[in-house]
């Protein structure tokens, strides 16, 4: 069992409204409504918590409505070193229709102050040590430059954790300068911070080999249902998830990297790391939420993972 230390330095509350047929500008009366903590960091820290480890959590959560992010941690257990910040957390709600149209409506979170920011860093040297790595995930708040976020991982990786990276846009591109362990972008994140197109595996390759020159170990790389390219020392393997009916795609990307980052820390085989990984992922598309119920679908899904070496195609 590893200790994760997990950042999500702009969460969200998401809040899904089921309605029959949404009137715009009418009154609409909903079916059901849910809330529920979010973030891209507070997902992955589910899953590897679903995958037995001890978890940590850490960023910036308003002041003005923390209640569903306390209740998630202390249910799962989650130390709680989120720096609490003026105003609320934002929130994306997504309006669900009957047909299956939905519509997104995200809000903007709270400006993050430079004296918040400082004292993310001072909490994060105090709690580092503790930990054997530190998952950064998501987006930028306001207030928070790609230049600061360069040097909070900077920062992170000379505390001795093994930083990986899910991020996208000017965060990424400034992340990637800073060299972390792992990364995890689609093929559209990573083409767009590279300014490259990443389409073929020998593009893809060469990325990799560019990337680790800069100090990145492990470059996951995901394709939806196409599945994942994994470059790393000695290794370039891809895998095929098994199809799969789609209830919602929703946290698929982060129950990848939890997959990931739970096959690395217990010294699995590349190819058993990679197979769990894309297993736990597709486990994501077929529910609704994330995470794993149910261990004997998860046996099932990776029986049906396809893992080949890159360089036989
Ligand atoms: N339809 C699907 N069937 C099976 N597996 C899927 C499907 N969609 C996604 N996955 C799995 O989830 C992984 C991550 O998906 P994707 O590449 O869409 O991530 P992403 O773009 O980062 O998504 P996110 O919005 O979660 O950040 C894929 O590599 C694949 O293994
Ligand atoms: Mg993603």
């Amino acid at each position: 069992m590893a200790r994760i230390l997990t950042l999500t330095l702009n969460p969200a509350l998401d809040l899904t409204v089921q309605l029959t047929r949404l009137e715009p500008g009418q009154v609409n009366r909903s079916d059901a409504m849910h809330t529920h903590a979010a973030g891209k960091g507070v997902n992955v820290a589910q899953v590897l918590a679903d995958l037995g480890h001890q978890l940590t959590v850490s960023g910036f959560l308003g002041e003005d409505n923390p209640q569903a992010f306390e209740a998630l941690f202390s249910r799962r257990g989650f130390v709680d070193a989120f720096i609490r910040v003026p105003g609320e957390t934002r929130s994306n709600i997504k309006l669900a229709e009957s047909d299956g149209r939905i519509t997104d409506l995200n809000g903007p979170g709270p400006r993050v102050s430079e004296a918040a920011q400082q004292a993310l860093l001072d909490r994060l040297d105090q709690i580092a040590a503790g930990h054997d790595a530190v998952v950064v995930a998501g987006s930028l708040p306001q207030g928070v430059s790609p230049q600061w976020f360069q040097a909070l991982l900077i920062r992170l990786k000379s505390l001795g954790l093994k930083v990986a990276l899910d991020t996208s846009g000017e965060a990424l591109r400034a992340g990637l300068a800073a060299g972390p362990w792992l990364i995890k972008p689609n093929t559209e994140e990573l083409a767009e911070a590279l300014d490259n197109s990443v389409a073929s595996v020998a593009a893809q390759a060469e990325a990799a080999n560019r990337l680790r020159a800069q100090g990145v170990e492990h470059v996951v790389i995901s394709h939806g249902a196409d599945g994942v390219n994994w470059f790393s020392v000695g290794t370039a393997l891809q895998a095929l998830p098994p199809k799969v009916s789609v209830a919602s795609t929703v946290g698929a990307g982060d129950s990848l990297l939890a997959g990931m980052l739970h096959g690395l820390l217990s010294a699995h085989t590349p190819e058993r790391t990679l197979r769990t990984a894309t297993a736990i992922a597709a486990m994501a598309v077929t529910q609704i939420g994330f995470g794993i119920s149910d261990a004997a679908q998860l046996a099932q899904l990776e029986q049906g993972v396809r893992v080949h070496p890159l360089t036989e195609q």
